[in-house]
């Protein structure tokens, strides 16, 4: 558990990266718990499987940035707020049908245990129910969200949870696409990803987001390397002229001709920004 964002509801909780230190940390407790610098972007993740948690974010420059504390994860083991001697956690939907659902007042008391060290305020800190009904996930949902203190990331599972929660706790829904998975966990680590590879420090220079796909509205030019002929396909050769200026030309008609035949929406956006 993160010593700056000690959970007070006595729920358990699963944390990952470093946590800041607290004067009161016994020995063991400085062992396990590592440090969060200050100020870092949270995560917390409402699950029925912790154990997914870090998946992919531990690897690379986010699970790196994870290690430094540049950003902390806290996963709530959704199950440990299950009702009577089974922990149910769901049950058959109202008015029938295949599936179970989510119950409202397992879900209260998780989503309260999250809430309870968090700006109520959700322009800081959005809570979100990661949904194949919510609006698609974009590159300007993870800058809005790399600006906030953090999230708390609702996972479902089953048919999903009683929409009585998100009217209740004023939710937002967002969807990894128009497919529809197993449960929420990929598509918040999905969405996490997108979100740390923003925040300040995360990227070094030369894995910049400056001049990726979105940063400015379109899809990213044709990327090459060595060796300069493969399976004889050459390089385009203003790539390898060293003349900047062509390069960079090239490049930009590239991207919008690939944005223009892949994604007329993005092209259409586009066009229209550019008056
Ligand atoms: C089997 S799905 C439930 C689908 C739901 N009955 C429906 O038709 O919309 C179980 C859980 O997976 C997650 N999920 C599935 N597809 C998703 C997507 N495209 N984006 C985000 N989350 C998704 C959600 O958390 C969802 O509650």
């Amino acid at each position: 558990m993160s010593a700056d964002t000690a959970d007070t509801s006595g729920a358990p909780t699963r944390s990952h990266g470093r946590i800041s230190v607290r004067p009161s940390l016994k020995p063991r407790d400085l062992m396990e718990d590592p440090l969060v610098q200050k100020g870092a972007w949270r995560a917390k993740i409402i699950t029925l499987f912790p154990d997914a948690f870090p998946g992919v974010l531990g690897l690379s420059l986010v699970g790196k940035a994870l290690d430094m504390g540049l950003w902390a994860l806290e996963c709530l083991d959704l199950r440990e707020h299950g009702q009577g001697r089974h922990r149910d956690v769901d049950d058959t939907p109202a008015g029938g049908g295949a599936g179970m659902v989510l119950r409202a007042d397992v879900l209260e008391l998780a989503l309260n245990a999250a809430a309870a060290d968090t700006p109520r305020d959700v322009n800081r800190w959005p809570v979100i129910y990661l949904s194949p009904r919510g609006r698609p996930m974009n590159q300007a949902t993870a800058r809005r969200l790399a600006a906030c203190d953090g999230v708390t990331l609702l996972c479902g599972r089953f048919e999903g949870v009683d929409q009585r929660v998100l009217d209740h706790f004023d939710i937002e829904e967002i969807s990894l696409g128009d497919f529809v998975m197993t449960g929420g966990e990929i598509a918040a680590q999905a969405l996490i990803d997108s979100v740390v590879r923003l925040l300040p420090n995360v990227l070094g220079n030369a894995e910049s987001a400056v001049e990726e796909s979105f940063s400015d509205g379109l899809l990213e030019h044709p990327q090459y390397t060595r060796p300069a002929v493969w399976q004889g396909r050459e390089i385009p050769s203003v790539l390898t002229s060293g003349n900047h200026a062509e390069v960079a030309k090239w490049r930009k008609a590239q991207a919008e001709e690939v944005t223009k035949v892949r994604r007329p929406d993005l092209w259409a956006a586009w066009m229209r920004r550019k008056g």
